[in-house]
């Protein structure tokens, strides 16, 4: 059993492309391991516009992560800031990072570059990220690739800090998880929350069928075989399918006899089948946050417990 961390930043509704890319992965993670799970809300506060939207922003993803499948049973889960710890950790291994280190990340020159204003929480995010694997003992990280540079730095900061004052933390290591290719949009592009081309996973039933007749398909005229290997409509639908139900699929396709009003319906009904789980335990959820709050307590006084356990060995072999 590994150790493994993963950090959700909260950035609105979720999409089918987060589902695949994303949820699915991690839910599939708690099977095989001990999983840490927490909303990233301090990370949250470099890009965050106002204190409302984080808040709801933190609190949705947490029910919808647990409405996907986020076993409290068996995974620790809560909200990064319940274990201000991290704090207290990410100022001490400020003193183990150079600065070319951070000036080197990718992220940051990113956000800068797309015209987020420079500030200090943005430049020093791996820093924080590094004390979130750190205070934990963490093993693994999965990540994808734009997150691989801050793992890469979290190991250097540790291994600066363990040569200097002993074996006191953990070195992690990433883990980039198994490609899952990129997920279209009803456009064609990149299914994206900014390009205004995603399919939402919680949507009621009338716009998410509104929705999937906005895919955009070729003008294949009906009664003509239509070709499923660059569809748009396909690639989502074979999302839900084993390679049997591809088959089939693609056979309606070729056969010429339906047109893509019916692939759209028959999309729909796949989407709306596959939630219908997650569904119900996200209305149940919602009606009681009385119980979703519980859950985060006491994922929040695990992890708690963990890390108030780390920080004495710090503060010990640093002198504080
Ligand atoms: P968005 O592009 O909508 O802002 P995020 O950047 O918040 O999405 O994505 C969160 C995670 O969801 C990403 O790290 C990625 O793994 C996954 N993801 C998002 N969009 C897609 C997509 N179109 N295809 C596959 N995975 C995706
Ligand atoms: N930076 C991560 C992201 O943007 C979120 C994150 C914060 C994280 N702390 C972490 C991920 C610790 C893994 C481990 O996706």
């Amino acid at each position: 059993m590994m150790r493994v961390l993963t950090g959700i930043q909260a950035s609105g509704k979720l999409h089918i492309g987060n589902y695949f890319g994303a949820m699915k992965p991690m839910v599939d993670l708690q099977e095989k391991n001990e999983l840490f799970t927490f909303i990233a809300n301090y990370h949250s506060l470099t890009t965050s516009k106002d204190s409302a939207t984080l808040k709801q922003y933190t609190i949705d993803a947490a029910v919808d992560y647990l409405s996907i499948g986020i076993d409290p049973n068996k995974t620790t889960f809560w909200i990064q800031s319940h274990v201000p710890e991290v704090l207290e950790l990410y100022w001490i291994l400020s003193k183990f990072t150079p600065m070319g280190l951070l000036e080197r990340g990718h992220s940051y020159k990113d956000k800068v570059a797309r015209g987020i204003p420079a500030n200090h929480a943005l430049f020093s995010y791996p820093v924080l990220m590094a004390a979130d694997i750190l205070i934990l003992d963490t093993e693994v990280v999965p990540v994808g690739k734009d997150q691989i540079q801050h793992v890469e730095m979290t190991r250097d900061i540790a291994t600066k800090f363990n040569n200097e004052y002993g074996d006191i933390f953990t070195i992690p290591s990433h883990q980039v998880a198994a490609e899952v290719s990129t997920i279209p949009g009803i456009d064609g592009q990149k299914m994206s929350k900014s390009y205004a081309n995603a399919i939402d996973l919680f949507m009621e039933e009338k716009p998410l069928q509104k929705r999937c007749n906005k895919i955009i398909s070729s003008s294949t005229p009906l009664g003509e075989p239509l070709t499923w290997e660059d569809d748009n409509i396909y690639a989502l639908a074979s999302l839900f399918l084993d390679s049997e139900k591809k088959k089939e699929l693609q056979v309606r396709y070729q056969s010429g006899k339906e047109g893509y009003g019916h692939f759209k319906k028959y999309l729909k009904e796949l989407i709306w089948k596959e939630l219908a789980e997650a569904r119900d335990k996200r209305t149940y959820y919602l009606s009681h946050m009385d119980e979703v709050n519980d859950i985060l307590a006491q994922g929040a006084k695990k992890a708690q417990n963990i890390a108030q356990t780390k920080m004495l060995q710090v503060k010990e072999a640093i002198g504080l």
